[in-house]
Order: structure tokens, then C-alpha cells, then sequence
């Protein structure tokens, strides 16, 4: 018998589009004499709505797909789904949503509430990992190594600038400046003088209250994927993000203009280190007590230290996005990627009992 999988996209985040392509992703490869796919959407607005077959989830003449919001709407509340009095009757939900009320544990806890199983990280691993200010600590004391910073509220910032300036040129130029809880590199500034710090802390703060602040680290960036299997999570070869030099770093621009980036994979550097890598990114799964997938990125710097940059618990999942090619180049599918994650959740160890 098919099992029937909620999968939810779009949201109110400014990731709203991205989740869409991936459920389009989903739809297209999903295993269909396993499950029953129903599409939920979330309009900008954050109305709850029944994609409509058909509707394009893809870009369409360089336009990005949303959820309408004049479609049916779905009431999602402590009995589940439904959608014009009648129940959904969903087995599994799929929330393919990113950023804020989508990875940030908000949704898990609804689900948790409506008592249905989902696919990734529970409520906890969700949050924690959202906010890297939360995250990095427990990397830290986990014994996996962080980037040397601090966190700047905004209210800090406007009342004892000059004390925090001090802190900050301690740490010695550049640094970076970005969101505690951003995504995309939205808000992410590099800073080559104290005369910067003031834009860039305007900038990041127009995202989130709290900013952290860093020291740039130089070297690669290699991400890693890791997918649970059978109860045991798993890490994918490892890939190196070969960025336009034309970029400063790895910028919006350079995630999201066709071509500017790409990952090798795997990435071309000495076997231990890509093992000693795949070790930290299972290490950094399990100190969050992640389930399901994640993706963890890591710098490389120039002398071969490995450090930890963050940890997405529901990366970007089309087919050609990072984590599926990740897992395709370790020889499991974007199908196959996909019956994991729905035969893990099945088991509901992510629940509030569960990691
Ligand atoms: N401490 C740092 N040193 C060097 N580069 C950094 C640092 N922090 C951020 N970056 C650059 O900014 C990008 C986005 O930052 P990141 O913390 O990954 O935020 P996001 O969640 O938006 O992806 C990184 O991929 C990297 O290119
Ligand atoms: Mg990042």
C-alpha cells in the first residue's frame, strides 16, 4: 500500500521560491509505487493552500514558481491537514521549506503537535542549527573547530559601538559580518577596516537582531552531505565550491546567478582530509542530534586546518542542488535520497523523545 506524503513548500521566507523548485524536484522523482505525493503550498502571505496538479514548480521563462494564494486552503491544526471539511489523511509530511517557520524547528513543532511523522531534523537540531550563534558553541565543545567571533545585538551595537569596535579589531581585519539566523549569504558583509563596520552591522541587522561577527577565514569551502540510513548517519564524499574569482566570496550573486558557481566533486585534496572531514560533519550531525539529512559546510584553510562553518538542516533540494548531486557522485539517487529520508521519518526519531 502507497503511503501519502504531504510535501510542503514555498513559506514565508525569502527562500520561498528555492523550496519550491525543490518540490518540484521531489514530485518529479519521488517513487510512486511507495508514495502518494500531495502538494501543500505556503503563499508568501503564509496562507496554507492545495497546489493545484500542474501548476509550474520550475522557472518558467526566467520566472521563479510560487504558491498561489487563491487556491484551495488547507487547515493544518492539532487533527492534522484538511482541505474544504474533509481530512487529508497525510502518513508523511516533507517539509521542504527553508529559513525562517520553515528549518528553524517552527513547523516541527506543529507537526509534532498534529502527531505526524516528518522528514529531517526535529524541533531542538532545528532551531539550534538555525541560529549559529546556538550552533557553533556546541560544535565547539564537541571538539570540532569554530571560527574565532563574536555576537552583536543590535541594541549593543547602537549603545556601546566603540567598546565593541575594540573587541572587533582585536580579532584583526578582514571579518565577517552576517545574521546569526541568515541563509543565502543574505546580510553577509567582508570587512577590510573599522570604517566598514557600521554599513555592515546595518546590513546584517535589517536581517536579524543579532549579528555575528568573524574572522575571515582564507582557504576553500568543502561541504559535506549526510544522510541517515537505517537509523545511522552517513556522510557523502566530499565536494570543493569552486566560486567566479569575479566574487569576493561566496556571495548571493555568486549562489544564484547560472554558473557562477561550482562544486567539485570530489573535492581534490588529500584522502585523510576528506575522510577527517566526513568524520566532523557525522561528529557535527550528532552534537546538534540532527535526523534525516543535513549538509555541513566546512572551511579548509591554506595550512589544512578543517573548521566548521554551519550546518543546514534542510539544504537546497532540487535535483542539481548540492545535496542530491553530493549523494549521486557517493552512488545513491535523488529517488533513493528520497526513500531514505520518508523510511527514517517513518520511524519518528526526531520526535520530542526522539535525538
Ligand atoms: N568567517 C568567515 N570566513 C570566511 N568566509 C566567510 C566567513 N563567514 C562567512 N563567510 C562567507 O560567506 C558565506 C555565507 O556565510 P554563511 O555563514 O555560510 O551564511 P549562510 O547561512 O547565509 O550561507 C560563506 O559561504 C563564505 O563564503
Ligand atoms: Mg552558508
Amino acid at each position: 500500500m502507497t503511503q501519502r506524503v504531504a510535501i510542503i513548500c514555498g513559506g514565508r521566507s525569502s527562500e520561498h521560491e528555492i523550496s519550491c523548485i525543490s518540490a518540484g524536484g521531489v514530485l518529479a522523482a519521488i517513487d510512486r509505487t511507495q508514495f502518494e505525493p500531495v502538494l501543500i503550498g505556503i503563499s508568501k502571505s503564509g496562507k496554507w493552500v492545495l497546489i493545484p496538479e500542474g501548476h509550474p514548480l520550475s522557472i518558467v521563462d526566467g520566472v521563479l514558481p510560487t504558491v498561489p494564494d487563491n487556491a484551495p486552503a488547507v487547515i493544518a491544526d492539532v487533527a492534522g491537514f484538511s482541505s474544504a471539511g474533509k481530512p487529508l489523511a497525510i502518513d508523511l509530511v516533507f517539509p521542504l521549506l527553508h529559513g525562517p517557520y520553515g528549518e528553524d524547528g517552527s513547523i516541527q513543532g506543529l507537526l509534532e503537535i498534529a502527531d505526524i511523522a516528518y522528514v529531517g531534523s526535529g524541533v531542538l537540531a532545528s532551531a539550534v542549527a538555525m541560529d549559529k550563534s546556538f550552533a557553533k558553541p556546541i560544535f565547539a565543545s564537541h571538539g570540532i573547530a569554530i571560527t574565532a567571533g563574536l555576537v552583536v545585538k543590535e541594541s549593543d551595537w547602537k549603545s556601546k559601538k566603540s567598546e565593541i569596535t575594540k573587541e572587533i579589531t582585536a580579532l584583526g581585519y578582514p571579518v565577517f559580518v552576517k545574521p546569526a539566523r541568515g541563509g543565502s549569504s543574505r546580510g553577509t558583509t567582508k570587512v577590510a577596516s573599522a570604517s566598514q563596520l557600521d554599513a555592515a552591522m546595518n546590513e546584517a541587522h535589517t536581517f536579524d537582531s543579532k549579528a555575528m561577527v568573524e574572522s575571515a577565514i582564507v582557504g576553500s569551502e568543502i561541504e559535506c552531505a549526510v544522510l541517515e540510513i537505517d537509523g545511522t548517519p552517513q556522510a557523502s564524499i566530499v565536494g570543493k565550491i569552486h566560486i567566479d574569482p569575479k566574487f569576493d566570496f561566496y556571495n548571493f550573486e555568486a549562489k544564484y546567478l547560472d554558473g557562477a558557481t561550482s562544486i567539485e566533486l570530489p573535492a581534490p585534496i588529500d584522502p585523510k582530509i576528506a575522510e577527517s572531514i566526513r568524520t566532523a560533519a557525522v561528529k557535527a550531525f550528532k552534537a546538534l542530534g540532527c535526523s534525516g539529512l543535513a549538509r555541513v559546510d566546512f572551511f579548509l584553510t591554506t595550512d589544512n586546518k578543517i573548521i566548521i562553518n554551519e550546518l543546514n538542516t534542510m539544504p537546497g533540494f532540487t535535483a542539481t542542488s548540492v545535496f542530491p548531486k553530493m549523494w549521486a557522485a557517493t552512488g545513491i539517487s535523488y529517488k533513493e535520497v528520497i526513500t531514505h529520508l520518508l523510511r527514517t521519518a517513518e520511524k519518528r526519531s526526531n520526535g520530542v523523545l526522539g535525538n
